[in-house]
């Protein structure tokens, strides 16, 4: 479904990206990890077409969206939904509205049938009885399931999550992982991941690919993560401050 291809960029002086190169699988729930600052919000704006590589390619369903017009470019945006770190919500839009903005947007559906949509995307995330309630009412974990439910709103093939848990305490960090499990099975959508919270992504991946020093140093299912002799995957998983991967 996604192929990213020798993907490099550069800030400035800053090589963040050297060469990244990975497959996501049509249908699966696939996993960026790495440590912070490692680059995997910008690798996930290539990926949306939000930042274009210095070189390299990304291929979506058979199209490389790199050097894309952006009228090409905002058909196959269509087809993504985009959960992103901070939930970036519309503050003084209700749930509702926020979840309707998408298809009042980008859709020909009629208020009722808009309604009717939101009512379904909110069920899914079981936020049905919260929908006069605006961002600053509800909690953060409730704001997450908000923009899982927004990002549903248009049927997309793929959903891309920055971060989809962070900021939670880990109970609702579970709850968040069950929403993504269920409302992926719901839809046989192609959900791609990208987070730092390494435990909770193992539980739900298909597959994970870690990234480091600006390339994909490991990629497979998670037990093969789990089982990984390779030092820098059993640094990342234990957390020890002691290994190859320095501390800055
Ligand atoms: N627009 C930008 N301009 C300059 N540097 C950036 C920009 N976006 C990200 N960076 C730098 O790229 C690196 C990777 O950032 P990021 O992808 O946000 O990390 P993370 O893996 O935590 O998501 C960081 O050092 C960050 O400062
Ligand atoms: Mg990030």
């Amino acid at each position: 479904m996604i192929q990213v291809d020798d993907v490099r960029k550069k800030f400035g002086e800053q090589q963040v990206l050297r060469g990244v190169s990975f497959e996501v699988k049509k249908g699966s729930i696939s996993t960026l990890i790495g440590r912070s600052g490692a680059g995997k919000s910008v690798l996930l704006r290539h990926m949306i077409g939000l930042d274009e590589p210095d070189s390299g390619h990304i291929v979506i369903d058979g199209s490389d969206i790199v050097g894309m017009k952006t009228r090409e470019l905002n058909k196959i945006r269509r087809r993504f939904g985009v959960l992103f770190q901070d939930g970036a919500l519309f503050d003084s839009m209700s749930v509702s509205e926020n979840v309707a903005f998408p298809l009042r947007e980008h859709s020909e559906l009629n208020e009722k049938e808009i309604q009717d949509v939101v009512i379904q995307k909110l069920d899914a995330v079981g936020l049905r009885g919260h929908t006069e309630k605006y961002p600053s009412e509800i909690s953060g974990g409730m704001r997450k399931r908000v923009g899982l439910a927004r990002a549903l709103a248009l049927n997309p093939d793929i959903i891309f999550f920055d971060e989809p848990t962070s900021g939670l305490d880990p109970i609702t960090r579970g709850a968040i992982y069950r929403f993504i499990e269920k409302t992926h099975l719901d839809g046989h959508i192609t959900y791609f991941l990208v987070s730092h919270d390494i435990s909770g992504v193992m539980a739900i991946s298909d597959e994970i690919m870690m990234i480091h020093d600006g390339q994909i140093v490991a990629c497979g299912t998670p037990e093969s993560f789990r089982t990984s002799s390779d030092q820098v995957v059993r640094q990342f998983l234990s957390g020890s401050p002691d290994g190859p991967i320095s501390i800055d």
